[in-house]
This record gives C-alpha cells, sequence and structure tokens, in this order.
C-alpha cells in the first residue's frame, strides 16, 4: 500500500501571476497566500469562516480562504486586495468608495469587505444596495460602526451618500 502524500504540487494564478508551489495537504489557502506567497493583504483572524477577514476571490467567486485548503486551488485563479487597484495604482471603484466614506479605520476587515464588494460590483449587473449589505452580513468590522461602509455601498449603487457630517454616528 502507498502512502499517504502529505506535500502536494500545485499552481495558482494570483492577481495575473502565475505560481508554483509545494504545499502540505493541511495548509489552507489564507496561509498559502500570505505564508508561501507573501500576499499578507488576506488577513486571517477567526480561521473559523465567521469574520470575513479572510476573504478573496476564487475563479469569480468570494471565498473564505480560511477554509479552503490550498490544494483545493490547484489551478485557480485568485485575486487579492493587492490585486484589485489598477496597474498603475487607480483604486478600484471599490476601494475609492470606502474610502470616499471613511469605510475603514484599523483595516483589519477591510481587504475582505473589499474583495467581497469587488466581486459583487464586478459581475454582470450592478449590484443593488441590498444585495451588497446582504453580503456584508458575512463580514465581521470592530471598529467603524458600519455606517461608513454602508455609505460606501450607496455610492457603488449610485445613490448619494449621506451628508458629510458624520460625527457620533452608531452602528
Ligand atoms: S479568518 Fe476566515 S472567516 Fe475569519
Ligand atoms: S476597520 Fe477595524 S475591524 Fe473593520
Amino acid at each position: 500500500m502507498s502512502e499517504p502524500r502529505n506535500k502536494l504540487d500545485i499552481e495558482v494564478t494570483v492577481n495575473g501571476r502565475r505560481h508554483a508551489a509545494t504545499v502540505e495537504a493541511r495548509t489552507s489557502l489564507g496561509e498559502f497566500l500570505r505564508e508561501a506567497l507573501g500576499y499578507t493583504g488576506t488577513h486571517l483572524a477567526c480561521e473559523h469562516g465567521v469574520c470575513g477577514a479572510c476573504t478573496v476571490r476564487l475563479d469569480g467567486k468570494a471565498v473564505r480562504s480560511c477554509l479552503m485548503l490550498a490544494v483545493q486551488a490547484d489551478g485557480a485563479e485568485i485575486v487579492t486586495v493587492e490585486g484589485l487597484a489598477g496597474a498603475d495604482g487607480t483604486f478600484h471603484p471599490v476601494q475609492q468608495a470606502m474610502r470616499d466614506n471613511f469605510a475603514l479605520q484599523c483595516g483589519f476587515c477591510t481587504p475582505g469587505v473589499a474583495i467581497t464588494l469587488a466581486t459583487l460590483y464586478d459581475g454582470d449587473t450592478r449590484p443593488t444596495v441590498e444585495q451588497m449589505e446582504l453580503a456584508m452580513s458575512g463580514h465581521i468590522c470592530r471598529c467603524t460602526g458600519y455606517q461608513g461602509i454602508r455609505r460606501a455601498i450607496r455610492q457603488l449603487a449610485g445613490e448619494a451618500p449621506a451628508s458629510a457630517d458624520h460625527a457620533g454616528e452608531q452602528a
């Protein structure tokens, strides 16, 4: 009987760049992206699929990279937060809307939030406020009180952002 293989060879494309690597079968995709490939914009927090901080785009879908094994991503096209801006540094519309509306504070949750919103935004039809807010139910932010994120969502949906005076807002 052959021994089980603890390491496997995989290839992934991350932000348009091809990577070949040998990974342990138990390594999560998030850990692989951060530790082996250096895409540290992908944050790991709960590692239980709850907080959304580790979200990346994989073959067009927003997925939690803490819940996937790296070997399951073999052959996949992945976009991390480092791949959202244009080659010239121009922000993705989601990044711009988040900046315009103070939709981040410490920034820990931000890569996952940005990837989820950008994946909806880059789809075939412009997402509605309701669709984007529903998608945010999969993300925990401990800082912003969420109102900045909701304003960014309204801007992305083409609705006028709220007043610039945001002092004292609560979640
Ligand atoms: S680290 Fe993956 S959902 Fe929290
Ligand atoms: S900005 Fe700090 S956790 Fe969201």
